[in-house]
């Protein structure tokens, strides 16, 4: 735990306006990633001088360089908010305490940076120039895409650098340990979760979410968000999500060969669909849902269901094991305000008309 006073500063661009210009030019082909002292680029793997960013992605990595990712803002990490029911998600969750160590969290301003501290976390500090991110961001907001662009260009550099990790929002409540959910049989570079789910794994018409992913670091990824970033361009007022979807619909991962899974939600599941099985859950996402206090009543709803689960069906009293859950599901009352009649059956691809950031 000697992490606590991780600052990395990075200047993305004087204005992201700069960046575009350069990129729509031509004159850089590749995300623009500013940081205070430059360093090689050529030479992947040996003689980059270690910078902040490069100790913070130790210090927070598994020894196969996998780490987990998630951003916070001033908003996200007040007292009771989201950060601590995220915490208290690993903390409840089946296997998940040690993966706490190996959270790296970006904060987007100083006040989530110092808090994330106080949490004696991995943290390190993304500075965009000219945007307040602190305040809570509704969808589709000028800041809220800023802020979306950001980050997945903060991503990119961390792929180039040859780590995997997943990505989580942070009303994403990790009751077991996802790694091990995970595929590795086809070699995927991309596993990522769904708003809906059609049963078919390596279907690219399952609507995505990018609120929480694993990516593997190869040429084929950090070409994909390369290819994501610079859509930007072209995407004026679309969040980054749908822009990769757009790239996904166009064939983006055929022109790439990229093996990409997209999960289950019986086990990476969100409010927008779900197993709602205290049994099977992996993850789960306040998704197709607004803003942050319903989210957070809902997910501690989940959070107790889950405590519940628990005390029956792991060795606590009786130590036999009940696979079946026999705790309700909660119905998410915070953010749909009636019970839900029936879990979604929607072929719909689009997302929800309205997100609260990160
Ligand atoms: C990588 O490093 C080696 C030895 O330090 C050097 O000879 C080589 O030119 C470098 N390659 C590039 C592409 O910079
Ligand atoms: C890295 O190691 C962890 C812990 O052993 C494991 O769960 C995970 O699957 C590994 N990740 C990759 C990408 O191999
Ligand atoms: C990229 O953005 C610049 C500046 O907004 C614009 O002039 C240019 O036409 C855009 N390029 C594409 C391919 O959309
Ligand atoms: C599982 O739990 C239910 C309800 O608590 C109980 O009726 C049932 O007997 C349990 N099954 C096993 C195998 O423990
Ligand atoms: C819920 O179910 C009832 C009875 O099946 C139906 O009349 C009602 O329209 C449903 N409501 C929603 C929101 O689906
Ligand atoms: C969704 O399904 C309904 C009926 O099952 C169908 O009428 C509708 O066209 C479908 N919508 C899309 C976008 O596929
Ligand atoms: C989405 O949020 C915006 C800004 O808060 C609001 O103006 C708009 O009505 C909302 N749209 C829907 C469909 O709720």
């Amino acid at each position: 735990m000697d992490s606590s006073k991780i600052h990395v500063g990075f200047w993305f661009g004087l204005a992201s306006l700069m960046v575009l210009d350069l990129l729509s030019s031509g004159v850089w082909n590749r995300p623009v990633w500013t940081s205070v002292s430059s360093f090689p680029r050529q030479n992947k793997t040996s003689t980059i001088p270690k910078d902040e960013l490069e100790e913070a992605l130790e210090g927070a990595s598994m020894e196969n360089k996998t780490l987990i990712i998630g951003v916070v803002n001033k908003a996200y990490t007040k007292e009771g908010s989201m950060l601590d029911l995220f915490l208290q998600s690993f903390q409840l969750g089946e296997g998940t305490q040690f993966l706490r160590n190996h959270l790296l969290l970006i904060a987007v301003d100083q006040t989530a940076f110092d808090r994330c501290n106080l949490k004696r976390l991995h943290c390190c500090k993304l500075k965009t120039d000219g945007v307040d991110f602190s305040g809570e961001k509704v969808y589709m907001s000028n800041d809220f895409l800023k802020m979306m662009w950001s980050r997945t260009l903060f991503l990119t550099e961390v792929l180039r650098r040859g780590y995997n990790f997943i990505f989580t929002d942070m009303d994403v409540m990790w009751l077991r340990n996802p790694f091990e959910r995970l595929s590795h049989e086809l070699g995927e570079d991309l596993q990522i979760s769904c708003d809906f789910y059609n049963g078919q794994p390596l279907d690219w018409t399952n609507p995505i979410n990018t609120g929480f992913y694993f990516v593997a670091s190869n040429k084929k990824t950090i070409a994909l968000f390369d290819t994501w970033y610079a859509s930007k361009n072209e995407s004026e007022g679309m969040k980054e999500q749908d822009v990769l979807g757009r790239l996904i619909r166009e064939g983006v991962i055929q022109q790439l060969d990229l093996r990409v899974r997209f999960l289950d939600t019986l086990y990476f599941g969100g409010f927008c669909s779900s197993g709602k099985d205290y049994g099977k859950v992996v993850t789960i996402h306040a998704n197709c849902c607004v803003t942050i206090k319903p989210k957070i009543r809902d997910l501690r709803a989940v959070l107790d269901g889950w405590i519940k689960f628990r005390g029956r069906s792991d060795g606590t009293s009786t130590g036999k094991s009940n696979s079946t859950s026999t705790v309700l599901w909660p119905s998410y009352e915070g953010c749909f305000g009636i019970k839900p009649n029936s879990t979604s059956t929607s072929n719909q691809t689009s997302t929800p008309s309205n997100q609260t950031l990160l």
